[in-house]
């Protein structure tokens, strides 16, 4: 047998040389690799002076380690952690930092408990919570729908996000502690627009309610194409315009800052978001926690209000259940997107605690999205179910911004 396997081999290695060259490579040399952190330690005790730990973050080591070692390592993380592989093999430094990087904050953002979530503003909660009016937001939908599209790459696209900021300007005029803000990014014309109200005591500190602007329908040619994008997500973002509107009647001053964001270019991959997380985590600003209003006003499930549990914090999403429990009285769970399916990903990826209350189940949703079908009509030309995920927001927004 042995013999056969060999001279499998060789032939292999005849006709083709360079498959056979590279798999019969000696490995040589050192490798680097990323390892939970509670794995670092056995390692290093294990391997000795061929292990060396050169990092060590948010859970997640960064090894260096005898590249003759790592079919051992295999072996002994199977052993001993019952995990298959349980470790990535990186040929470069830079690729190990990075990942040590990015799964290390995904996995902060995932299990760390951010804030301690007391829930103590019933008296700024409940006024304000009453003080919601679907009507408002139906209607915000119905002018935003009527944008022949708000895809990130056509002018109709940059007129809706200029209407959003119109409209919160109004909202806030009386106020000085509240600004808009376009937010311009490279390479497409849509800006994202945020509007900040500003926090009495510790400013630096922020709570973040958004959603995207843009809308799309179908990818080619979708600069030329009709889509409403009345659920998705003109609703999100007529959610937050409501949100604004009874923090501004009820002259709510927080003591943390607030920022409501309208993103752009969510469709086509998460960009303004990324744009914005990536430029906050640069600059070490201090996000308390971020929730993801994208698609409110269809309710396609029993349950009212899905939170996604990927991509998002534990802690947080526990915390928004018991929101819901304390103020509002209707019923929520939990749901998977599978993947970054929104921009609370962005804030995710970059170490930040974000959770999606969502409309459905993500098997329950609108399936309407993303072509000229999804309008008003769909949920009943009525607001009823997004009205829930306002009074979420303001509840949220209360019990993080004191
Ligand atoms: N609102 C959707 C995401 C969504 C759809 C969530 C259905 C739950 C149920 C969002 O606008 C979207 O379409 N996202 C993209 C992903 C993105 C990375 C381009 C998608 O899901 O394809
Ligand atoms: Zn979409």
């Amino acid at each position: 047998m042995k013999k056969l396997l060999l001279s499998l081999a060789v032939s292999t290695a005849l006709i083709t040389p360079h498959f056979a060259q590279d798999d019969f490579k000696p490995l040589e040399g050192k490798r680097y690799i990323t390892v939970d952190s509670d794995a670092s330690k056995q390692i290093k005790k294990q391997f000795g002076k061929d292990a060396a730990i050169i990092d060590d973050s948010y859970g997640v080591s960064l090894i260096h380690i005898e590249a003759n070692k790592i079919t051992e390592l295999s072996e002994f993380m199977h052993r001993n952690f019952r995990r298959c592989g349980g470790f990535i093999v990186h040929e470069e430094i830079e690729e190990g930092i990075q990942t040590l990087r990015t799964n290390g904050q995904k996995r902060w953002a995932n299990a760390h408990q951010f804030m301690d979530y007391q829930i103590d503003q019933e008296d700024i909660v409940k006024p304000m919570i009453q003080e919601v009016e679907q009507e408002n937001i139906a209607n915000t939908i119905v002018d935003l729908s009527k944008f022949h599209n708000r895809y990130y790459k056509s002018q109709s696209g940059v007129d809706a996000a200029y209407s959003i900021r119109d409209s919160w300007v109004e909202l806030g005029k009386n106020r000085e502690d509240f600004k808009v803000e376009v937010v311009k990014h490279s390479g497409f014309p849509q800006p994202s627009i945020i509007a900040t109200l500003e926090g009495s005591e510790h400013s630096d500190e922020i709570v973040i309610i958004g959603g995207h602007l843009d809308s799309i329908n179908g990818q080619w040619g979708a600069a030329k194409r009709r889509a409403p994008g009345a659920d998705d997500n003109a609703s999100g973002i007529a959610t937050i315009s409501e949100i604004i509107r009874v923090a501004m009647k009820h002259n709510y001053k927080p003591k943390r800052t607030i920022k409501f964001m309208g993103y752009a270019a969510e469709e086509v991959g998460l960009v303004g978001s990324k744009h914005i997380a990536n430029d906050y985590k640069r600059n070490n600003k201090k996000v308390v926690g971020v929730i993801q209003l994208d698609m409110t006003n269809y309710q396609g499930d029993e349950t009212d209000i899905l939170f996604m549990d990927d991509y998002t914090n534990k802690a947080q999403n526990e915390f928004l259940g018991s929101l819901i429990d304390q103020y509002i009285g209707v019923s929520w769970g939990y749901s998977r997107c599978g993947y970054g399916c929104s921009d609370h990903a962005s804030w995710h990826r970059a170490g930040y605690p974000a959770s999606m209350p969502h409309e459905a189940t993500m098997d329950g949703g609108n399936p309407h999205i993303h072509s000229t079908r999804d309008t008003i009509s769909q949920s009943g030309s009525h607001a009823k179910h997004a009205a829930k995920f306002a009074k979420l927001g303001l509840a949220f927004m209360a019990e993080l911004g004191k």
